[in-house]
């Protein structure tokens, strides 16, 4: 087994390092082939995805990538390394849980799972403008729909899900999202053992903000997803511990939501269970080891129960080390 490992910037070369030495932990005989990404790479060789990482990446598979910095201002050159990644390789998904855990920051009762689609939408950046008049295009594709669709409802069958919530406002676009709730109904068909619904994306974030305990699953295109998906990590303790996992057919990256936060970069107080948690996801989705991935899960609770955690959650804090270091040792007990 192999795994594409790339910090990126800021909190990325904190927390990435110590997840490694989590998963490894599980996972003794793991080969790791380090890659350089960001904005601290553009500045050093002008490239922010350079070839070799991107080769890298393709021959493992499995990449685990941490946070990036992007300039707020257009920057000749750079384009947002993460977003051409998940594209090159064609990871067609993007999967979000949000579990309750035992923080004050968290709330009781939720175990949900947003799936984005992660390629079309809003997203294909296609925007024109005469200073009057500004369009972007959003696409949607039978092809792109469908193959989210079905990604959505595996993950439900192996993971013994009991419902899936289809979330559109094809009220307003039937041609747009009304393609996109059509081919998940379609994809629904070949699994009768889950339970299927849909929501107007607005009820859905009222819904998220007021109940989330009732959701499921959601499958939603990538606008909705990606605006719901940062409601629901609300509830699971804040950005310093909400993981993802972009997910296609020849490759997965494993990502913390957050980003390089330069705030607290070289404090050596970041969150690393956003990070740690994001390699569990490669374990029981990519690799297909979920008893390897509950051991991590199962670590990282236990922490969490000791009130042990950093300053983003918990007062007072440990570092970033200290913590991961106590998660291995839970890990060791077990
Ligand atoms: P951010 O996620 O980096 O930080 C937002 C806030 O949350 C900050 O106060 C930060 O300190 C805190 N935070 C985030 N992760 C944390 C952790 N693991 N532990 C403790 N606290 C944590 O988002 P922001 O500030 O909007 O963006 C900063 C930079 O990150 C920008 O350059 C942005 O473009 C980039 N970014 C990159 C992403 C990626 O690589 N996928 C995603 C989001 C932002
Ligand atoms: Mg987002």
């Amino acid at each position: 087994m192999k795994l594409c490992v790339i910090p990126g910037d800021g909190i990325g070369h904190e927390v990435v390092p110590v997840a490694v030495g989590v998963l490894q932990a599980v996972l003794p005989g793991l080969q790791l082939v380090f890659a350089d990404a960001g904005w601290e790479e553009f500045c050093r060789n002008g490239k922010a995805l350079p070839e070799r990482t991107l080769a890298a990446a393709r021959e493992c598979g499995a990449v685990f990538f941490g946070a990036v910095s992007s300039p707020m201002q257009l920057v000749e050159g750079y384009r947002s390394p993460i977003v051409q990644l998940r594209r090159e390789l064609g990871c067609h998904a993007n999967i979000r849980p949000t579990l309750s855990l035992p923080l004050a920051s968290s709330r009781n009762g939720i175990d949900l799972i947003i799936v984005r689609e992660n390629t079309e939408d809003l997203y294909v950046g296609d925007e024109q403008s005469d200073g009057e008049v500004a369009v972007a295009i959003k696409r949607i594709t039978r092809k792109a729909s469908l193959r989210v669709a079905r990604s959505a409802f595996e993950l439900a069958r192996n993971a013994g899900r009991q419902r899936i919530t289809i979330i559109h406002k094809a009220n307003i676009l039937p041609r747009t999202d009304g393609l996109f709730r059509d081919c998940a109904r379609e994809v629904a068909r070949d699994f009768p053992e889950i339970a299927v619904d849909e929501m107007l994306v607005d009820t859905a974030a009222l819904r998220l903000a007021q109940a989330p305990e009732s959701f499921d699953m959601l499958l939603a295109p990538n606008l909705y997803g990606d605006i719901l998906s940062d409601l629901a990590a609300a509830f699971g303790g804040g950005l310093g511990l909400a993981p993802s996992l972009n997910l296609g057919v020849a490759a997965a990256i494993a990502e913390p939501v957050h980003g390089s936060a330069p705030d607290i970069a070289g404090q050596g107080i970041a969150n690393p269970l956003a990070a740690i948690l994001s390699v569990a996801m490669l374990l029981r989705v990519w690799w297909q080891r979920p008893e390897l991935a509950l051991r991590i899960e199962q670590a990282v609770r236990a922490t969490l129960l000791d009130g042990i955690a950093t300053p983003d959650v918990m007062s007072p804090g440990v570092t970033t080390q200290h913590l991961a270091r106590v998660v291995i040792e839970r890990i060791r007990q077990q």
